[in-house]
């Protein structure tokens, strides 16, 4: 199929006269870089997309101002805030949060990897990865889209294609003989094994079987078996698949020993699928699917005030187009034109053509007088981001931290009985042991380890401060476990930790916790400097509230993220 992700004006293009052509812009370039893994050079993307140099700059520039995009330097990069989108999209279908969790169990019980995919057209697109780490075969990532022929779910999702879809599937293999269109695989090797033809058969065995097999269809080693989803009406929900390797299990050998096992939690899964559409939508009442950043303030608001501040170089249409795709979430699947005006407090007429472009590009599919987003929206940024750490995340916040407060900054995990730094943006040194992610320090006597140790459960930070062996590293460290005890509930109340001189004399350290979207701490961010450039007075009155602006801004990115994918903290 060709894609229609189209870059020139309407006119040029057969889209509906209605579209609106920043929009459309727009949407290219966020494809371009997710395509391209996160970053491109502006020049890059004024090749990429076609578009002259001036509208690449205001279409980032709005990017940007809606906090999809960092611009830095000449490049733009995705952010991790643009997962917003996708997250839309997963939360009104629901599957990931109903059935992931059965995904996950299977894929400990057995050792492999076990996925869940969704048929997008005349491909796959994955809604779930739960991976398990190994040297040998790739895997993919949350929204990565394979062709259907290549995989295991294809040829179950194709059993149920009308002869119109096999035509177009027909016509995508003939215009597109390398599956570049598919940039997650490795391109289609010329003259091997005819799997375009083998497909129709395929088909026609899963129809049969109630499974599929995909043995090294997509690369040499990699073999996977799937088995469809039903959802209660029958129809295909989506397909789970345990994905290995040759090196441990051939295809028939996966069949045979995992088959009974996959379709355990196949039966689990539809059970969760039809308890969850008898009972009382209650989480919809409480549908809180956060929408992307205008939407915390009136939209209207926030528009005048970007275009008041950027003038031309923000492009209003194209800002309140992309706000559409967050009208929907959890509870709000399917949206009439007047739910998602609403929704967005946008006009009637802005909404319908927002609503007609993102369907004449295959972001939403419209029945009767309500439209749904499609899975097309993961390809909105999520794959790369997909994969982002929380170190990856706090990198460009404590850059932008260090920049303000001249002295550096460090985000560091609890490993063990000390911290570990896993981001760094250092301006001087001021610290005579010289610290570098990876760097271990005693949590007991740091400003960051003191307010991870103060986020644990009360026990375990008793257990902690008892078993360890604490000693004096400079004639100011604390190392009574009492005395620590008193510390450390002081660092709980007032949410900060200031240490002076007790790892090192002439340092002064003072970090805040970092939690995840549940409330916990799960790692802490701190700014050092030298005891003589503020008193501790000043550090708390001028550092404090940069470095809380910065930990909320690491957060929202964290939570936003981790909303569906698993975030590493390390
Ligand atoms: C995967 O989850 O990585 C996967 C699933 C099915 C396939 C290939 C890969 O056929």
């Amino acid at each position: 199929m060709p894609p229609t992700d189209t870059t020139t004006p309407p006119a040029a293009t057969g889209a509906p006269a209605e579209a609106v052509t920043p929009l459309m812009r727009g949407i290219a370039v966020l494809r371009r870089l997710t395509d391209a893994d996160g970053t491109l050079s502006l020049s890059e993307l004024e090749r990429a997309t076609g578009l002259a140099r001036s509208t690449v700059d205001r279409v980032t520039a709005t990017l940007a101002r809606m906090g999809f995009v960092r611009l830095d330097g000449r490049d733009a990069v995705l952010t991790p805030r643009v997962m917003a989108l996708g997250n839309a999209y997963l939360d009104a279908l629901r599957l990931p949060g109903l059935l992931g969790g059965h995904a996950d169990a299977l894929a400990d019980a057995l050792d492999e990897s076990v996925s869940l995919a969704v048929p997008d057209r005349d491909g796959i697109r994955f809604l779930h990865q739960a991976t398990r780490r190994r040297a040998m075969s790739l895997s993919f990532r949350i929204g990565d889209l394979l062709p259907a022929e290549r995989t295991a779910p294809g040829a179950l999702f194709a059993a149920e294609w009308t002869e119109a879809e096999w035509v177009c599937w027909r016509e995508r293999r003939a215009a597109d003989p390398e599956d570049r269109g598919f940039p997650a695989v490795p391109p289609r090797a010329p003259g091997r094994p005819a799997d375009g033809e083998l497909f129709e058969e395929r088909t026609r065995e899963a129809r049969e079987q109630g499974w599929a097999l995909d043995d090294q269809l997509i690369e040499p080693g990699l073999v996977a078996l799937s088995v469809p989803v039903r959802a209660p009406d029958g129809s295909i929900a989506c397909a789970a698949s345990v994905v290995s390797h040759t090196s441990r299990h051939s295809a028939a050998s996966l069949r045979d020993t995992l088959l009974p096992r996959l379709r355990e939690t196949v039966a689990a899964m539809e059970r969760e699928l039809r308890q969850a559409a008898e009972a009382p939508r209650a989480a919809d009442a409480v549908a809180d699917a956060p929408a992307a950043e205008p939407a915390e303030q009136p939209l209207a608001a926030w528009t005048a005030a970007s275009k008041q501040e950027l003038g031309r170089e923000f492009i209003e249409s194209l800002a309140r187009g992309l706000t559409v795709v967050t009208a929907f979430g959890e509870g709000r699947a399917e949206l009439t034109l007047s739910a998602a005006a609403e929704a967005t407090g946008l006009a009637r007429a802005t909404a319908r053509r927002a609503l007609i472009t993102l369907e004449h590009l295959g972001y939403v599919a419209s029945q009767g007088r309500t439209f749904r987003l499609t899975p097309r929206v993961l390809a909105l940024g999520y794959p790369p981001l997909s994969r982002t750490s929380l170190p990856q995340i706090a990198a460009p916040h404590l850059a932008a931290l260090a920049a303000r407060v001249h002295d550096s900054a460090s985000l560091a995990a609890l490993d063990g009985d000390d911290i570990r730094y896993t981001a760094r943006v250092a301006t001087t040194r001021v610290m005579s042991v010289n610290i570098t992610v990876g760097t271990r320090l005693p949590a007991y006597a740091t400003a960051l380890g003191r307010v991870m140790l103060a986020g644990l459960p009360p026990a375990e930070r008793h257990a902690r401060l008892t078993r360890n062996e604490t000693r004096p590293l400079t004639p100011r460290t604390v190392t009574a476990p009492d005395a620590l005890a008193t510390l450390l509930d002081q660092v709980a109340d007032q949410g900060y930790a200031l240490v002076e001189e007790e790892l090192e004399e002439g340092l002064r350290s003072i970090a805040v916790p970092v939690r995840n979207g549940t409330g916990e701490v799960v790692a802490a961010v701190n700014v050092a400097m030298h005891t003589v450039r503020r008193t501790a007075e000043e550090c708390v009155t001028h550092v404090l509230p940069e470095l809380r602006t910065t930990v909320a801004a690491i957060e929202a990115d964290l939570h936003i993220a981790g909303r569906f994918a698993r975030i590493p903290l390390t």
